[in-house]
């Protein structure tokens, strides 16, 4: 690799829920042939119990809990794309661990489609605020600023395609020949 590159050694994908990190997570990990990492499904795993009914039975700080942990394993790694829980950037050691030698890629929509993707789907507990308007809409603003400060490079899926949004990405790597 040449020196006065930046290396760029993973790929970690930051938005809110239902703006379509794991679709672009998937397809990026599959076009550089890195690893595919979603910290959610890792949290699941480790508890062995989904994450509604991690948060039923255990609450929102144990999730955040377990979250913490699990970056801490995976950020160190090379060759990998995390694709991250909506509230990872909530925590700022998490993004201290996650930034060296990333490109942080902010996946975001109108907050109007992220409504509706997210009623459509329906399977995501509430986080905060008593009904489904309030919860999305507070938290959905109080994480504007902090998405917006992580991340090098923002992708609006409500305009732009998966390969459009793929290939803007990917034209931010180093030569990858150079690896
Ligand atoms: C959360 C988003 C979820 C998941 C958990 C909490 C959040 O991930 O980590 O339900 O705080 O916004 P997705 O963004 O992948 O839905």
């Amino acid at each position: 690799m040449r020196s006065n590159q930046i290396s760029i050694q993973k790929i970690v994908l930051i938005g809110f829920r239902g703006a379509g990190k794991t679709t672009l997570a998937h397809l990026l990990a599959r076009e550089l042939q890195w690893e595919y990492f979603s910290t959610d499904r890792a949290i699941e795993q480790s508890v062995n119990l989904s994450i509604p009914e991690i948060v039923a039975r255990h609450g929102w700080d144990f999730f955040r809990q377990k979250e913490a942990e699990i970056i801490q394993q995976v950020a160190s790694r090379k060759r990998i794309v995390i694709d991250c829980g909506g509230g990872v950037v909530e925590n700022s050691r998490n993004m201290e661990r996650l930034r060296p030698g990333a490109l942080v890629v902010w996946v975001d929509a109108p907050l109007a489609e992220l409504k509706q993707r997210l009623r459509q789907a329906g399977n995501r507990p509430l986080l905060n605020q008593p009904d489904f308007d309030r919860d999305v809409e507070e938290n959905y603003r109080r994480r504007l600023p902090l998405y917006r400060n992580y991340a090098n490079l923002r992708i609006n899926t409500s305009e732009e395609s998966p390969e459009g949004a793929i290939s803007r990405i990917l034209s931010r790597l180093p030569d990858r020949s150079d690896e």
